[in-house]
């Protein structure tokens, strides 16, 4: 019998003892696989995924100095690499002194999908839909007490058609006001539960019933001014600009434009537990909305010489529901930014992403971005070398004079000035 069937109904132990069996695993570094988590973490985690063995832990870091829309908030931030925390705190520090970030956020609604297909007379179908619009709208309205509730749920219809080899295939779009949820989970139960209605008054197949992560009923814009004189004057101003223009003219540029944006975005959003995927491929498609793949950001001057700098995409996020009412690091990343609605959180997570554009931009043009990094890397690499804690930052110090960092070098600067006696 394969050792991996049942795996799911193995203990945490068993399952281990089956990794073992087929990797190259050590007995210590299964023990620190099997010690990263308590039975009650292993517990909860297993109910999130599936054949789950362990945790897998990210730094949590603070972002400070955001004022978003005349509030100041402190923002959780979960992400691996250096210098996103930094440069994000340094450019909200920036924008406060010309007001801080204004943001807006529209709607909450998420789409549905079904597609149809085999209609016959598609006219015909679209014209039944619109006459049965309530029956459908009620229906879909029917799996939720609780957005009912509160006056959301279900609340359009409409229908696209779409030609695949010469044949026309019906989408019908539900729009859910889905509140404070992300809502995907409802959204594609109402497009399943209204699947037969719509095969029986169109006549067609229903293929797919599912959302569309291209949540364009959900977008957010937020901007800020950076004063010229905290910049360097208007010859940085001058310099971001064109490196703007440099990433609308060059998909090659707008790419690594737009991941600096998402290092700011995703950070947050890891924190709040949100669908990270989800909002990725969202911004990547209204990045290519005119057939190019464009900058998410618009960079400015105003009559004044100061920078303007302006972000807007689809934001998919909720601060209720799913695993965000499971995972306790979640709800107190929500406590930290001391916020429980997600229009809210779509404003600041869009003003964070144009802080570390913002950030990125000003160390390209300026110091150039590696600056930076070098004194972070060189802290990863000399506890990679072992050197102990009251140690690190001097040989950092050392190690950035030599021009060197490497473990090699650590090594060698730790025998030379650490105390081992
Ligand atoms: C690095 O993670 C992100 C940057 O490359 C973004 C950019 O180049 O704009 C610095």
């Amino acid at each position: 019998m394969n050792e991996f069937s049942k795996f799911f109904k193995k203990s945490k132990s068993e399952r281990l003892g089956i990794i073992k069996k087929s990797t190259k695993l050590t007995q210590n570094e299964l023990s620190y696989i099997h010690n990263q988590t308590t039975n009650n973490e292993f517990e909860r985690a297993n109910k999130m995924i599936e054949n789950v063995i362990g945790t897998f832990s990210l730094p949590l870091g603070i972002a400070t100095h955001f004022t978003v829309n005349n509030k100041n908030y402190i923002i959780p931030m979960v992400v691996e690499e250096p210098s996103i925390v930094a440069a994000s705190s340094k450019a909200a520090k920036i924008a406060n002194a010309r007001g801080g970030f204004k943001a807006r956020s529209g709607n909450q609604y998420s789409i549905g999908q079904v597609h149809i297909a085999n209609c016959g007379d598609i006219n015909k179908a679209i014209k039944q839909i619109v006459q049965n619009k309530k029956q459908i709208l009620q229906l879909a309205n029917s799996k939720t007490h609780t957005l009912s509730k509160i006056n959301k749920g279900a609340k359009k219809i409409s229908c696209r058609k779409i030609t695949i080899d010469n044949n026309i295939l019906l989408i019908v779009e539900l729009l859910v006001d889905v509140g404070n949820a992300m809502g995907a989970n409802i959204t594609n139960s109402m497009c399943e539960a209204i699947s037969s209605y719509l095969e029986k008054i169109t006549g067609g197949k229903s293929i797919l019933k599912i959302l569309s992560n291209y949540s364009t009923s959900r977008m957010v814009t937020a901007s800020a001014i950076f004063d010229k004189n905290k910049i360097g004057g208007s010859k940085t101003v001058n310099k971001i600009i064109l490196a703007y223009k440099i990433a609308m003219n060059d998909e090659y540029r707008a790419v690594t434009h737009n991941k600096g944006i998402m290092n700011g975005i995703v950070s947050v959003a890891n924190a709040t537990c949100q669908d990270t995927r989800a909002i990725e491929a969202a911004a990547h498609a209204f990045a290519s909305r005119t057939g190019r793949y464009l900058p998410l950001t618009n960079w400015t001057k105003n009559s004044n010489g100061d920078l303007i700098g302006v972000i807007e995409l689809p934001l998919s996020v909720g601060t209720i529901g799913g695993v965000i009412n499971i995972h306790p690091m979640a709800k107190l990343c929500l406590k930290i930014l001391g916020i429980t609605s997600a229009k809210t959180l779509s404003c600041i997570i869009a003003s964070v992403g144009l802080a570390q554009n913002f950030a990125a931009l000003y160390a390209l043009v300026t110091d150039g971005i590696q600056k930076g990094h070098m004194k972070l890397h060189a802290k990863n690499i000399a506890s990679a070398a072992g050197i102990k804690l009251e140690n690190i930052d001097m040989i950092v110090s050392k190690m950035i004079q030599a021009n060197d960092i490497s473990i090699q070098k650590a090594t060698s600067l730790q025998k030379q000035f650490c105390d081992y006696t």
